[in-house]
C-alpha cells in the first residue's frame, strides 16, 4: 500500500543574503507521522520550518505540502506552525491571546470554547489565564505559544522546539499528547536538539550544518551506523562529512 506523504522537499537551497544556509534538502514526510529534524544550533533547523511554512522562499527546490506546490494560501490554513521564539501579543491576557488565535483561524461560539479548554488542560495554564502575558515566564509563555498552535487541530503540526524551557514532568505530558494526535493522522513536524527527544519520533532527519545527514526511523539510523545510541550515530556521521567544514 502507498503510504501517504504530507511534506516532500526536494533539492531544496536556500541562503541568507549571500550565505549559503541549506544545501541540497531532501525530505519525505509521511501523513501521521512524528517527523524530528535533530541537529545543533544554527545547523538550519528553524530556516528548513519556516519554508514549509510558507514563511521563506526557497532559493531553489521545490516544496509540497498536502499535495499543493507552495506557496498556496489555502495550504495556511491547514498548518500549525509553533515558532521558535514566542509570538504572542504581551499586553493582552492568555485567553485573550488564545481566542485571538483560534478565531483567526477560523473557531467561534462553543466549538471555540470547547478547543480552549481542551488546549489548556493539556498545558496547565487554567490558572493563569487572565493574567498578562508580559508577566508570565518562558516556560508559561511556551506552553500558551503550543496551546495557540493546537487549539484548532490542524493536519499538519510544524513546532520548532516546542519543549524548551518546560519542565520534565509536563513535557511527558505532552509528548503523550503528540502521539495521541499523530494516532489521528496529523503530521507532526517537530525540530530538536535533544537526543531523549528525537528517539521518541517515528522518523528522524539528523542535520548538520545545512545538510541532511540521515534519515530513517531512530532505531534504523542508529544501526546503519553501526552505533549503539543516536549521540553516537550522530558522532559517527559527523565525522564522515567532517571535511565540510567551512
Ligand atoms: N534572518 C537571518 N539572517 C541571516 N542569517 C540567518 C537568519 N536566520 C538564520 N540565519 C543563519 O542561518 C543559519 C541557520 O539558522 P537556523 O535558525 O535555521 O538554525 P537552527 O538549526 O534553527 O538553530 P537553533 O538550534 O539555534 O535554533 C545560521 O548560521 C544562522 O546564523
Ligand atoms: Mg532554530
Amino acid at each position: 500500500m502507498e503510504e501517504s506523504v504530507s511534506i516532500i522537499l526536494s533539492g531544496v537551497h536556500h541562503a541568507y543574503q549571500e550565505q549559503p544556509v541549506l544545501h541540497d534538502i531532501n525530505l519525505s514526510i509521511p501523513a501521521g507521522s512524528i517527523y524530528g529534524i535533530l541537529g545543533p544550533s544554527g545547523c538550519g533547523k528553524t530556516t528548513t520550518v519556516k519554508i514549509i511554512a510558507g514563511l521563506l522562499k526557497p532559493r531553489e527546490g521545490q516544496v509540497k505540502v498536502l499535495n499543493s506546490p507552495l506557496p498556496d494560501l489555502s495550504v495556511m490554513n491547514r498548518i500549525g506552525y509553533l515558532a521558535q521564539s514566542d509570538a504572542l501579543y504581551g499586553d493582552l491576557t492568555g485567553l485573550e491571546n488564545l481566542r485571538f488565535f483560534g478565531q483567526l483561524y477560523g473557531l467561534k461560539g462553543s466549538g471555540l470554547r470547547d478547543s480552549i479548554d481542551r488546549v489548556l488542560k493539556l498545558v496547565h495554564l487554567q490558572h493563569e489565564l487572565d493574567k498578562p502575558v508580559n508577566s508570565y515566564s518562558g516556560g508559561m509563555k511556551r506552553r500558551l505559544s503550543l496551546a495557540i498552535a493546537l487549539v484548532h487541530r490542524p493536519e499538519i503540526l510544524l513546532l520548532d522546539e516546542p519543549t524548551v524551557g518546560i519542565d520534565p514532568l509536563l513535557r511527558q505530558e505532552i509528548w503523550s499528547e503528540f502521539t495521541r494526535l499523530s494516532e489521528e493522522g496529523i503530521t507532526l513536524l517537530i525540530t530538536t536538539h535533544v537526543m531523549d527527544e528525537a528517539i521518541k519520533c517515528s522518523h528522524l532527519s539528523m542535520m548538520r550544518q545545512g545538510r541532511i545527514l540521515a534519515s530513517g526511523s531512530p532505531s534504523e539510523i542508529i544501526r546503519s551506523c553501526g552505533a549503539g545510541d543516536l549521540e553516537e550515530a550522530f558522532l559517527i556521521l559527523s565525522r564522515g562529512g567532517s571535511e565540510d567544514e567551512s
